[in-house]
């Protein structure tokens, strides 16, 4: 006996199958009517613009040019045909054959294959209704902040052709403690902005009586951490460093931090705090400019689970082997692991490495065998490091262990390598090692400790 619901997925096919191949045939006998409908038209390419290029192409963000309206992609059709053949655009580095990310932004084949034939048709706008692009807030990706925290002097940055890297610090006051549920960076050099990390201090209470003073920013060629903190009245009234709650601040084009409900994430501000912006990192550019950067500040319930954050390889808490010294003219693979010995569920995941970077690797291997998934990345692109974030928390039991390849590519081949000649490159020491011209191999992860239904966990 064939089982009922069987029956009706078969009895489906043979109607699915039979109107597939006559509306096939009907096409093929040169029912040139029925041939045009089917072709694309603006409707329906608008839809996969909107979705995975308008985020980065609209006035304000770090697409060199917009694509909101017929006019601007009927404009840039060759170069958009272009892109998304070779999948340079949407920049999605993580291969999604491995694992799924919240945002991801990966054009299916088919769609792909749309934009070719929209292309090659002359890029019609066609008589169906098109909808309109989508409404951004000008200067967030969220809305209206609750407050703003600007840079007390803007930066002067010289148009000498180089990369800079540097540091600002932000004094907060506010006039009692203040939970805050998320902080956006918002760049006001746009096509500049490579990347921007920045830590919370809270300081106790008094143990910092004028948080105001000192120095607000510093230039790419600090050396000495300690010596520049005390410059820039960042350590505690009695020499002692602050605790630092890392990267609460985190900006990449196109990324918005990912937000979680019901308490979980967030942070608490004392009365006393500053946000360090401590890896701003700005491309060459040939024209002198000035950063004044601001930071969205969206309050919050206080925070019920705190997010943690921790990193195997560079600064982290496992050893890189071998040690990572990049021979000239060599390609060659690194691993590092560590087993965690708590119950966590993992959140989002950000492998970085610099220009040397060829791909990478991070998986997991639980006790009793089992491969967990973290992130795969074929081709390494400095530009595009983002904060994967999963659509649902990856747990991982005690006494599981964290597996990470990285791989660099130190030969004239690469063509972001700096070197030409190929040099030897090492991690370097301290600040030096932000330097895009050496080298890091870093896993970093954000996850909670445990808690039963974390499975279901989703960012708002
Ligand atoms: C995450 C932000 C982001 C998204 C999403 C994005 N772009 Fe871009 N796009 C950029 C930036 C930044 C540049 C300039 C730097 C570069 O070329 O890498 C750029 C460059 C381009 C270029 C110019 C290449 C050149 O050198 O002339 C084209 C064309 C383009 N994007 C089309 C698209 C299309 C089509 C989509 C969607 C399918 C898209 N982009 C999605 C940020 C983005």
């Amino acid at each position: 006996m064939i089982p009922l619901r069987l029956l009706f997925e078969k009895f489906f096919l043979y109607v699915f199958v039979y109107a597939f191949t006559t509306s096939f045939f009907s096409n093929c006998a040169g029912d040139e009517m029925q041939l045009k409908k089917t072709e694309p038209t603006f409707a329906e390419i608008a839809l996969i613009i909107y979705k995975n290029c308008t985020p980065c192409h609209r006035n304000g963000e770090s697409g060199p040019f917009e694509l909101m309206t017929y006019e601007d992609v009927k404009k840039n059709i060759n170069k958009i045909k272009f892109v998304t053949q070779t999948r340079y655009m949407p920049p999605w580095p993580a291969d999604p054959n491995y694992t799924h990310f919240t945002d991801e932004r990966i054009l299916a084949n088919e769609e792909i294959e749309l934009i070719k034939r929209w292309a090659e048709n002359g890029a019609p706008k066609g008589n169906a209704f098109v909808p309109s692009p989508p409404l951004f807030h000008k200067g967030s990706f969220f809305g209206k902040p609750d407050t703003v925290i600007k840079f007390k002097q803007a930066v002067p940055i010289k148009g000498n052709g180089t990369d800079h890297f540097y540091i600002v610090k932000l004094p907060i006051q506010l006039k009692k403690d203040t939970f805050v549920r998320y902080f956006e960076f918002v760049p006001s050099q746009r096509q500049l902005a490579h990347h921007v990390n920045g830590h919370l201090i809270n300081y106790l209470k008094d143990n910092k009586k004028d948080i105001e003073k000192g120095l607000t920013f510093a230039l790419d060629d600090f050396k000495d951490y300690k010596e520049l903190y005390r410059q820039m009245n960042i350590l505690n009234d009695d020499g002692t460093f602050p605790v630092l709650t890392p990267n609460t601040v985190y900006y990449l084009p196109g990324y918005a931090p990912p937000v979680y409900s019901n308490g979980i994430g967030g942070y608490q501000i004392s009365k006393n705090a500053a946000i360090l912006l401590k890896n701003i990192h700005y491309g060459p550019s040939n024209q002198d400019v000035v950063d004044s950067s601001y930071i969205n500040v969206f309050y919050g319930p206080k925070p019920k689970r705190p997010i943690f954050e921790t990193q195997l390889g560079t600064f982290g808490i496992s050893k890189i082997e071998p040690n990572l010294v990049l021979l000239p003219n060599k390609i060659q693979t690194f691993h590092t692991k560590a087993t965690i010995n708590q119950d966590i569920s993992i959140l989002s995941v950000n492998p970085h490495m610099h220009l040397l970077g060829k791909s990478f690797w991070a998986f997991a291997l639980s006790p009793n065998g089992d491969t967990i998934p973290l992130i795969k990345i074929k081709k390494w692109d400095f530009r595009w490091q983002y904060y994967y974030t999963y659509k649902q928390p990856v747990i991982i039991k005690g006494g599981t262990t964290i597996h990470v390849y990285g791989t660099f590519d130190n030969t004239n081949k690469n063509p972001f390598n700096p070197n030409h000649p190929p040099k030897m490159v090492t991690e370097g020491e301290g600040v030096r090692s932000m330097q895009t011209t050496e080298e890091m191999f870093q896993f970093i992860f954000s996850y909670l400790p445990y808690q039963p239904g974390d499975e279901f966990l989703k960012p708002d």
